[in-house]
């Protein structure tokens, strides 16, 4: 693993995606083990898969327990039906919440059937803050630069709310959904100054197809066109990538 500081983000480039997901997993377990009511966020898609699994099997060796700690996901897809098996919430528990011992009260994902989405998304950003905010949130990276599904062109002062997906983003989505028509075009999303807000925000991303964005956070102008670079500048930032992402 090298690590180096590059525009103020602590970045390290592991050998292995599974050096990196054993590396942030020790880190989940010696943060829960030192504070066991500590409030966690969660990425979901392709890139935290293996991190959860290693959570997972530390958690079935006896080495971790979140039965006291609490978490609040990143994001989840507007107008899909409850339960839908592409929605964020089948997906965590699918990859997470199944394998571990969370109480389920303490799992939170944004409420998108309420029936008013921006006053549950407000509700959202209010009751993270009513959990004492969050101490380590992990973070992937879409291909346009978005965090969370802050798309280009989201400031660095948004707060959880409703959002329109890119398109870039849809397409990407097509593996999972199987078209483009299936895929939802609204979110309910952390802002950006809500994952500013986190004590510590861990960045993955893995693979060539990411060496771009990863370029992009680390040495273009920090703008809403990349909203991603607004992480530098944040004390408790770290990128943790494999050397592909790394370019
Ligand atoms: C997921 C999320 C997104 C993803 C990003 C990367 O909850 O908020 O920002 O982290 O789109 O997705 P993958 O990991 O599938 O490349």
């Amino acid at each position: 693993m090298i690590r180096s500081t590059r525009n103020s983000i602590l970045t390290f480039v592991h050998a292995s995606r599974e050096e990196c997901e054993r590396a942030l997993a020790a880190e989940i377990a010696e943060c829960v083990a030192r504070s066991p009511f500590a409030v966690f966020g969660w990425a979901t898609g392709s890139t935290p898969i293996g991190l959860y699994r290693e959570l997972a099997s530390l958690h079935a060796a006896g080495r971790l327990s979140f039965a006291r700690a609490s978490c609040f996901n990143l994001d989840e897809y507007l107008d899909l039906p409850a339960g839908h098996p592409h929605s964020f919430a089948t997906w965590m528990r699918e990859h997470l919440f199944a394998h571990v011992d969370f109480a389920r009260a303490h799992t939170h994902l944004p409420d998108v059937h309420a029936p008013d989405p921006e006053q549950a998304a407000s509700r959202y950003e209010s009751a993270i803050a009513q959990a004492g905010g969050i101490e380590l949130q992990v973070l992937g990276i879409g291909r346009n630069g978005h965090i969370g599904f802050n798309e280009p062109g989201s400031t660095r002062d948004t707060r959880t709310r409703v959002v329109e997906l890119a398109e870039s983003t849809r397409v990407d989505a097509c593996r999972t959904f199987g078209s483009l028509d299936a895929v939802p075009r609204r979110a309910i999303t952390m802002g950006v100054s809500t994952i500013l807000a986190a004590r510590r925000i861990r960045v993955l991303a893995f693979g060539r197809a990411k060496a771009a964005v990863v370029h992009a956070l680390l040495h273009d102008a920090v703008s809403a066109e990349c909203p991603a670079t607004f992480l530098r500048g944040h004390p408790g930032v770290e990128l943790h990538v494999d050397a592909e992402a790394a370019g």
